[in-house]
């Protein structure tokens, strides 16, 4: 045990065990190397169903390539590129994308001797081709968007025989410290430069524990895309952490678009802004000589093919329906799993677990799931419990599950090196380790000490992964326990930047190197496939992953690892959180309070009540911190931690209808400002407060001590409620709102109608039984509208039998309609709504009248408070799943 907390503080050797770009082989080469000339052979060029293909020639080199460009009917264009002939495949991401885009039939547009321009069927958009040097842009009308290869970066190193002598060749050795690294294909990396024409906005490349709007790269080091263990990781770090999104979105007034680089290897990303903030400052004669705003990006991947994807937009909204569609939209949580998770390295044992839940209860607390670590094993055999300590494990699920709480456990994807152990066996005999170089089972050392690491990218591996969650293999698992995967980075404690090396061998052949960042992901896929299949197909699963890659969306939930307790961690999960969603892993959170070290009370409050206003919400700490339930730092810290947790339940209803929107459409719950006021340049760089939907909009206090914080209110024709004071204010300006420890600054827009659950929750389970109660906020033209999302909130019938309902609330002209929302499901349920309040009446009406069809209009009971311009309509009883009528006059 005492080994283990060692092994997680921080070092001497710390940071240096990773590296920098510079001690990056393939990195230096392409940086170093020349502008290579590359021409398209246009008349090699041939047009099929897919779109168009032809070949490039580096001169020098004698490189020939195949570049293949499909434009979809939603806007994309796919730019693949990969060597004309080979000696052997290189490596292509499987799996992640979804569906491959319906393909646009191109035509000829315009040819001359330099070019070819390509049309397909919505005319809009056009693709040109530049002959030398080869140059390929995206139009929209007659405007460049996107050029690919404006400054002649491509770079392809074509696969080769192996030298003889290998020795001396760093091509095909690489050293970093004591590790050595053969490269069974030789040097093999890929990159590629993007102009994106006209915009200084750029975000996403997750994860990175920096600023929302990426930085300019120049003097400094480039984003890293590379899967990795970092404890207690830097701030304001442009290095590799647990997950990879290689997914860019910009940004400017009139249009957002996307470019995804699916490629799983150790991948660089430069950015260049122009004008540089140097230009900008310059005197005004050299500003009005006005330099073009433009985003140059540069992509550098070590080995597989360059797949990119373009996404067009233009707008937000279209822009994330573009990238669901390619790599699958946000699954569905099941409603316990948007509770709040109490965890902790470790809850001892039993009696622990069963103190702690009864503890919420004693302290009206509500929660959902409680968790256990590592310990809670035999030895850190995954599937196991530790005989003393749970000795029991389904009773003691069965004593949650009769209050409707579920247990977590965790299963990491190293294996104890343990012969007399059947689990290994199985995996030993079944050929479901990694290989090492010489075609060993590979071994490293994580938690168990020596240990080897599944291969999840192998289908195989992956099916008798997910047989093992079966109940009645995982022994002591009841239907009530859910997983969490950790250290799938993977996490090697004695490998190369603590994880696996690069030479290691997966199913095919393919070495670790090609698919690195996808370890994870595919065991996310295993073990929610592992839970799918226990039900019989029926349950939405739940499963926490810290690593991830493009499309983990379909699977769960992701957070951001091992965050120290200190106000600029808290500050800092803010805009991670925001580039998560924006690259579609749209249920992430930070573990409140901060895992290492411990949290000042008034850190703890101002943690938990930022978080409960975030998607995944959970309380973790490591197992060398104090204990940390809620209720241990004294009355008023149990106060404000029970009202933000009692705040998030009430607001269930919102999130679940918010996470049904990403399921569908693909818009993430949380939102940077600018994707709900698209135009409104000061919103670009904002990533301290959020929008939760497009209704609310949260200012988290993260800062100690705080009387006062700022709070800007974008639109200037839009009108914004304090949700605890009902008070307005328009939009437009920066408020200074007084705070006290019990403040959490939200706003809900004018023209919103949200609902909430009202009365005190013990854990999710309760929104069936509690009534709900609607906010509708008015805009300037006295109108809102707002919807919600109902189903079973666990199984897969909304899907398999369209059981859900979606209902839409419309206020227009002292009118609100109650009624469905086009297509209507079969769910029906006895939620109703209590109450009505309407924020910014001016003055007290007459009468509400109820209409509710078949039945006689009845008149409502109503208060005006003319100071705030809020009429609240009360003891109303209305069923949400049938249509009603509320007439205000
Ligand atoms: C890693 C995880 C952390 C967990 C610990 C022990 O550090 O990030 O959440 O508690 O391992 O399993």
């Amino acid at each position: 045990m005492e080994e283990d907390v060692v092994s997680v503080v921080p070092e001497d050797e710390g940071k240096d065990k990773f590296k920098k770009s510079e001690h990056v082989a393939f990195y230096r080469r392409q940086i170093q190397g020349p502008n290579l000339q590359h021409r398209a052979l246009l008349d090699t060029m041939v047009l099929t169903e897919k779109g168009a293909r032809f070949e490039l020639l580096e001169p020098d080199k004698q490189t020939r390539l195949l570049l293949s460009m499909s434009p979809s009917k939603r806007d994309t264009v796919r730019i693949l590129i990969d060597e004309l002939r080979p000696v052997k495949a290189r490596y292509r991401v499987p799996d992640v994308v979804t569906e491959e885009p319906q393909c646009e039939q191109l035509r000829v547009d315009r040819r001359t001797n330099d070019s070819v321009t390509l049309t397909w069927s919505s005319g809009r958009h056009r693709v040109r081709v530049w002959h030398f040097p080869f140059r390929l842009e995206i139009l929209c009308e007659n405007e460049v968007l996107v050029t690919f290869n404006a400054k002649s970066k491509l770079w392809f190193e074509t696969l080769q025989d192996p030298p003889s002598e290998l020795q001396d060749d760093s091509l095909w050795k690489e050293t970093f410290r004591q590790f050595v690294d053969l490269k069974a294909n030789g040097p093999s990396s890929v990159g590629a430069d993007l102009r994106l024409h006209g915009f200084r906005h750029v975000y996403g490349l997750p994860e990175h524990s920096d600023d929302l709007q990426l930085r300019d790269t120049r003097g400094g080091e480039p984003y890293r895309l590379y899967n990795l263990d970092v404890f207690a990781y830097d701030l304001f770090s442009r290095l590799g952490l647990y997950g990879s999104v290689p997914l860019m979105v910009a940004h400017k007034p009139d249009r957002t678009l996307g470019v995804f680089w699916l490629n799983a290897s150790e991948t660089f990303v430069n950015v260049q802004y122009f004008p540089t903030e140097q230009q900008d400052d310059q005197s005004p004669l050299v500003r009005r000589r006005k330099v073009e705003p433009q985003t140059d990006v540069r992509w550098l991947s070590e080995s597989g093919v360059i797949d990119c994807t373009v996404l067009l937009g233009p707008n937000p909204q279209q822009l994330f329906g573009q990238y669901a569609q390619l790599t699958g939209f946000q699954a569905l949580p099941p409603l316990f799993a948007l509770g709040y998770h109490q965890s902790r390295w470790n809850y001892d044992d039993e009696a622990d677990v069963k103190a702690v839940d009864a503890g919420f209860d004693r302290h009206d607390i509500p929660y959902d799931v409680i968790w256990l670590d590592i310990e809670h094993t035999d030895g850190k055999r995954y599937f196991t419990w530790d005989p003393v300590h749970f000795p029991q494990p389904a009773r003691l699920q069965l004593h949650l599950e009769k209050k409707k709480r579920k247990l977590v456990v965790i299963s990491d994807p190293h294996i104890k090196l343990d012969p007399d152990w059947s689990f290994y066996c199985e995996a030993r005999d079944g050929g479901h380790f990694v290989k090492d170089r010489d075609g060993q089972i590979y071994k490293g050392t994580c938690w168990p000490g020596e240990s080897s690491y599944l291969d999840f990218s192998s289908p195989a591996t992956r099916a008798w992964y997910s047989s093992c969650f079966s109940l009645d293999k995982y022994k002591g698992s009841t239907s009530s326990l859910f997983v969490w995967n950790d250290m799938n980075e993977p996490s090697v404690f004695n490998g190369p930047e603590q994880t696996m090396p690069k030479d290691a061998v997966h199913c095919g052949g393919w070495e670790h190197r090609d698919l690195h960042n996808l370890y994870g992901f595919y065991q996310h896929m295993a073990t929610v496939d592992g839970l799918i299949t226990r039900s019989g197909g029926s349950e939405r699963p739940f499963v926490l992953s810290r690593s991830f890659f493009a499309g983990s969306q379909r699977f769960g939930a992701i957070w951001t690892g091992d965050n120290v307790a200190s106000w600029e961690y808290l500050k800092i999960s803010v805009p991670m959180l925001l580039s998560l969603s924006l690259a579609g892993i749209a249920f992430c959170g930070a573990d409140v309070g901060g895992f290492f070290q411990d949290p000042e009370p008034e850190l703890l409050v101002r943690w938990y009540q930022a978080a409960a206003l975030q998607p995944f919400f959970r309380g973790h700490s490591a197992k060398m911190m104090k204990r940390r339930e809620p209720w241990l730092f004294g009355e008023e810290v149990t106060a404000a931690i029970r009202t933000a947790i009692q705040q998030r339940y009430c607001l269930l209803p919102y999130w679940y209808s918010l996470f049904h929107q990403a399921h569908t459409c693909g818009l993430p719950p949380l939102r940077p400002l600018w994707v709900e006021f698209p135009r409104e340049q000061n919103t670009f760089s904002v990533d301290h407060q959020y929008m939760i939907g497009g209704a609310l909009l949260v200012c988290p206090v993260t800062e100690p001590g705080v009387q006062e914080v700022q709070v800007l209110l974008p639109g200037s024709g839009e009108i914004w409620y304090d949700v605890d004071s009902a008070e307005a204010t328009r939009g437009g300006r920066t408020l200074s709102l007084p705070v006290t420890l019990n403040t959490v600054p939200v706003f809900q827009r004018g023209g919103s109608v949200i609902c909430r659950s009202v009365g005190s929750f013990s854990c999710t389970a309760d929104l069936q039984l509690l009534p709900l109660s609607i906010t509708v906020a008015l805009n300037c033209e006295g109108g809102a509208a707002g919807q919600l999302y109902l189903d079973d909130f666990h199984s897969f019938r909304y899907r398999d039998t369209k059981s859900f309902c979606l209902r839409r609330f419309d206020m227009l002209s002292g009118r609100l309609l109650c009624r469905a929302a086009g297509e209507e499901g079969t769910f029906d349920c006895d939620l109703v709504v209590q109450s009505v309040t309407v924020l910014g009446i001016k003055s007290k009406p007459s009468s509400v009248t109820v209409h509710v069809s078949g039945v006689k209009d009845s008149s409502a009971v109503f208060e005006h408070i003319e100071t705030c311009c809020m009429l609240t309509v009360s003891s109303l009883n209305l069923r949400v799943t049938t249509d009603w009528e509320m007439l205000i006059s």
